[in-house]
């Protein structure tokens, strides 16, 4: 492996690092994936969501979010009056990882060293982006800005600021609702994950840039 050709120092733009990312090779991911997915959304944005790594359907449109995942993020941000244009979107690994299974292709969640490959291109978002405050969905994109383990039971729904003053709001990744078979117990997830997002819209409309 090597590292990406373009210094981190060098790149000075998003446009840039879109087209660097490309050439990523910090770890084994993009030998399989069909793009590396970049985040998407405007230069400087007050809020940024970070999900986990692009599915099936981001892998093949080059866009973050916008499989059944990103149906269940735009309904539920739509609900409590956030804007997704006004956001910046993307993921803490920018490469689909899974197995083939026939025609299908099975996420696989990122390991360790994927998630901390790939904070590279996380940290040179959050440094270009600088936003005031960066929604954690799930457990990956939580791992990959406040290191360790978390636990989304025991952080979500509170603030965590990190060292460059951003503050980090964790909660539920969309795809955990999709995947309850339980109705009751899915409906009762979707409301604490509304009711998350609630509280970054009220937090996002108090920022001011
Ligand atoms: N899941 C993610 O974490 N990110 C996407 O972009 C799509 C699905």
């Amino acid at each position: 492996r090597q590292d990406a050709p373009v210094a981190v120092s060098e790149i000075d733009s998003l446009a840039a690092a879109r087209l660097a990312v490309q050439d990523c090779r910090r770890c084994g991911l993009c030998e399989h994936a069909t793009r590396a997915v970049f985040g998407a959304g405007p230069d400087r944005a007050a809020v940024m969501f970070v999900g986990e790594q692009p599915g099936d359907h981001e892998d093949l449109s080059g866009q973050p979010f916008v499989g059944p995942a990103g149906q269940v993020l735009d309904a539920a941000l739509a609900k409590v009056g956030v804007d997704r244009n006004a956001s910046y979107v993307t993921n803490a690994v920018k490469h689909f990882k899974f197995e083939p299974r026939g025609k299908r292709r099975i996420h696989q969640r990122p390991d360790g060293g994927e998630i901390q490959a790939c904070k590279y291109w996380l940290n040179l978002e959050i440094k270009l982006v600088a936003p005031t405050l960066i929604v954690a969905l799930g457990a990956t994109a939580a791992e990959s800005l406040l290191g360790g383990n978390p636990r989304i039971s025991d952080l979500r729904g509170r603030g965590i600021e990190l060292d460059d003053g951003a503050t980090v709001f964790i909660t539920n990744h969309p795809s955990y609702l999709l995947r309850i078979p339980d109705a009751g117990k899915r409906a009762e997830e979707q409301e604490k994950f509304e009711a998350d997002l609630g509280q970054v819209a009220a937090i996002a409309k108090q920022l001011v840039r």
